[in-house]
């Protein structure tokens, strides 16, 4: 029996492209340049299954235009690039990599914050460029993390992570906002207290957003939100672009409304807002909070991995849309 056709739309590790090459035929893009809408379409023509990530576009124009498509695996835990209710409504199954990424992702964003915090990617610039002259009493003077308290924006596992970390590891007040509150086990397990969104805003010291973007929580930060901030306050995005609205931002860091920012992730991303590269006060990454070596390659067999118990046995490790199984 023929093996079904997979599309690897980016470059993955070798390893786990043997593994897939077991159960399928394999078409991949180790060259890595992202497909366009068009270029996915058509590398799609006879796919019967895509291992994906955040960049590549599953929707409905894709779906009609792709019938042979059984399967999306997203190499990612965040599937905002999934039209979901157009893949189940087409009977194809997406599924994420949750719980895999965790604590690497929950490492990054209080590593962002304590750089933030701290101004150490600031004050290594300043450093690099030579113009450290001498000493003085408020050189690169930042807010202070220990007893400090931090706002979580989305508590789910990953907030759940950085609450820990802060409670147990700096003494900080944890408090936190999100769609559903957590039962009171996890809430004394993260030593966190369920505050109301504009209550968060306006006592966090170090506000982190975590939560999922979707069409609703699109902007849930904007002029309106950082004028509740603390002007000594901090904002950390680790989640989506689009969560932030990323001018508004911009401008609340240039007139020191907020005292600085760090930032995992854009608006319309690879490409950052050009005023943010321009404000001092801001920690710019490339999108890698899940980016550990053992973590990469753990989501990454992960994602194989549901595809290839979709094929062998008809269901999945991490599906997002059960419904699609459920009507094979
Ligand atoms: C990364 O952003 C992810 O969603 O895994």
């Amino acid at each position: 029996m023929s093996k079904p056709k997979l599309l690897i739309a980016r470059a993955i590790f070798p390893e786990v492209i043997q593994k897939l090459e077991q159960y399928f035929e394999v078409e991949t893009n180790q060259p890595d340049e992202p497909f366009s809408g068009t270029q996915l379409i058509q590398k799609l023509q006879g796919k019967s299954a895509a291992l994906t990530t955040g960049g590549d576009r599953i929707d409905a124009e894709v779906l009609a235009a792709c019938s042979s498509l059984k399967v999306c695996a997203n190499m990612a835990v965040g599937y905002n690039n999934f039209d979901l209710d157009a893949m189940t409504a087409a009977g194809v199954l997406a599924t994420n990599t949750p719980d895999v990424l965790t604590e690497t992702t929950a490492d990054f964003g209080f590593a962002l914050l304590m750089a933030t915090a701290r101004r150490i990617t600031e004050s290594e610039h300043f450093l690099r460029a030579g113009k450290w002259g001498k000493w003085s009493f408020d050189m690169f003077a930042g807010s202070d993390i220990h007893g400090s308290t931090l706002g979580i924006l989305g508590m789910g596992r990953i907030g759940q992570g950085i609450a820990k970390r802060g409670a147990l590891g700096f003494g900080m007040k944890v408090i936190y906002h999100n769609r559903s509150r957590l039962d009171a086990a996890q809430e004394a397990e993260c030593k966190a207290s369920y505050v109301s969104k504009e209550e968060l805003l306006r006592s966090a010291d170090h506000l982190v957003l975590v939560l999922p973007y979707s069409p609703a929580s699109h902007h849930s930060i904007g002029a309106t939100e950082l004028a509740l901030m603390k002007p000594t306050a901090t904002l950390i995005n680790i989640a989506r672009g689009g969560i932030v609205d990323d001018a508004a931002l911009a401008q609340a860091l240039r007139d020191r409304r907020i005292a600085a920012a760090g930032l995992d992730v854009f608006e319309g991303e690879p490409r950052v807002h050009a005023d943010l590269l321009t404000v001092p006060n801001v920690v710019l990454t490339p999108h890698i909070a899940s980016a550990s070596v053992p973590t990469r390659k753990a989501m990454a067999h992960l994602a194989a991995d549901n595809l290839i118990a979709f094929f062998k046995d008809n269901k999945a490790l991490t599906p997002l849309n059960p419904a699609a199984l459920a009507a094979k």
